[in-house]
């Protein structure tokens, strides 16, 4: 039997944007989503918009008693700005109506909220005045951050300034996924410092409004193997992981930028612009604890022709075709479990053993329909396999010493996955969108329930 620790959080994540609906009413002001789906929903899978998300607007309570009846002592969405603070400057009283009710409801149920403050939602107004790129927008998210703690702070505990940073960063200016879709490798690091400083004033608020409770980051890592022992492949390896989880890792929990990567970013012209005091601003305002999303693994070479200075990361290093490579049928993304001992043995060793746990860990499958049993329930046996692989290695590394007080699936009941839609499903329920949103637990939501119940299996 494995046993985890007292009091281990056992949850699911999720988002106010991937979740709420009433994407444009209650208040609510545009977010990129919803004006993306407006300009342009043909990029959208199946036409499916930020509207039709699952409702928990107006079925948060049949969702809390169903998070209860699988055992989950814990939840973990986010605020959506555009809803608190339409204006950017103005509260929205029917929002905070509506998250005080929300949050009650999980405490009075037995889980505790935590709180997370951007998940890609970025105010259109913000963006017509450049987003993540205008140094203003550092002010604007600090602010927005005061409110949340002063609105909220007796509700909510645990709270988390961003989810996964680098994700909007390279899909927004890198890769297309995100709005406004650019391309440029310069642009895109001066929004991830950006990003960096709005987390830090952020963590500046919180000290100052003095909030009861713990303040943190979602941060999902991609642990690099490379090819080979050669040293051009472990040069890939160590730039991949500079930029997948050092990056924010060492400035949040240690105080500074890695060298290694200003050293980077000077070699190929690519510096940002910063202020002056910024940098005792990252030493002063470090995190209380990290949460960690992990998928899959980076295999890494160096790669054949890069160009110089870089364009691109693949400039840097180049994905490869681990031969060995176990894949998930039903997505496509590798399987690889032992990386989240890795995970917990680098936040033990590299990390001061700061408190983390596991946000977000979770099997996408398209079509999971095709799957419902005799009893008209989802049979995911794959999830359930999927999830005990990974809790045996995060076990092993809670074993080892590494302080992980948590482990929170995503997500909770399927919900939309932005340009995909609902093309995969990672629920421990199933969302019937041709039934008013029904939610139907899945065979991984019963198994769960046991998890919860033994404190292990
Ligand atoms: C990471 C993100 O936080 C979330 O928004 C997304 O839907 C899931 N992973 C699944 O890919």
């Amino acid at each position: 039997m494995i046993k985890f620790p007292n009091d281990f959080l056992w949850g699911a994540a999720a988002s106010a944007p991937q979740t709420e609906g009433h994407s444009s009413r209650n208040g609510k002001s545009a977010t990129t989503w919803d004006k993306w789906f407006e300009l342009a929903p043909e990029k959208f899978n199946d036409n499916q918009g930020p509207e039709n998300t699952s409702n928990t607007y107006e079925m948060f309570v049949e969702d809390v008693v169903n998070m209860r009846k699988i055992g989950m002592n814990s939840y973990r969405t986010s605020i959506s700005w555009a809803r608190l603070l339409p204006d950017g400057q103005n509260l929205n009283d029917e929002a905070v109506n509506f998250y005080r009710t929300y949050f009650q409801t999980m405490i009075d149920n037995g889980i505790e909220p935590i709180i997370n403050l951007f998940h890609f939602d970025m105010p259109w107004w913000l963006m017509e005045k450049g987003g993540w790129e205008n140094r203003e927008s550092v002010d604007d998210f600090a602010y927005y951050a005061q409110v949340a703690f002063e609105q909220f702070g007796d509700l909510v505990h645990r709270w988390t300034t961003f989810n996964e940073p680098t994700v909007h960063i390279e899909c927004g200016y890198l890769y297309g996924y995100h709005y406004p879709a650019v391309v440029d490798l310069r642009r895109a690091i001066q929004v991830g410092y950006h990003t960096l400083m709005a987390h830090v004033m952020a963590v500046q608020k919180f000290h100052q409004v003095n909030v009861d409770g713990q303040i943190g980051i979602i941060l999902n890592v991609l642990p690099a193997y490379s090819r080979s022992d050669d040293a051009k492949d472990l040069g890939a390896k160590a730039i991949s992981d500079l930029l997948s989880s050092r990056s924010f890792l060492d400035p949040v929990v240690l105080g500074h930028v890695p060298n290694e990567l200003v050293k980077l970013l000077k070699r190929n012209e690519l510096l940002p612009e910063i202020n002056d005091n910024d940098k005792q601003l990252i030493i002063d305002n470090t995190v209380d604890f990290v949460g960690i999303n992990y998928y899959q693994p980076r295999r890494v070479q160096a790669p054949k022709n890069p160009n110089f200075p870089a364009k691109m990361p693949s400039d840097w290093f180049e994905s490869y075709d681990w031969p060995d490579k176990r894949v998930n049928p039903y997505r496509g993304w590798e399987i690889y479990p032992p990386a989240l001992y890795d995970i917990a043995i680098m936040m033990r060793d590299e990390y001061g053993n700061i408190p983390w746990y596991v946000s977000e860990n979770g099997m996408g499958v398209a079509d999971e329909e095709r799957f419902i049993d005799d009893t008209g329930m989802i049979n995911d046996q794959y999830r359930i396999d999927f999830m005990k692989e990974h809790l045996e290695q995060l076990h092993r590394g809670i074993e080892a010493g590494s302080n992980c007080f948590g482990y929170h699936m995503w997500t909770f009941v399927d919900c939309w996955s932005w340009l995909n839609g609902y093309r995969n499903r990672y629920g421990f329920y199933r969302l019937d969108l041709n039934n008013n949103y029904k939610r139907t637990v899945k065979k991984s939501g019963l198994w769960f329930q046991q998890i919860t119940q033994n404190n292990g299996f």
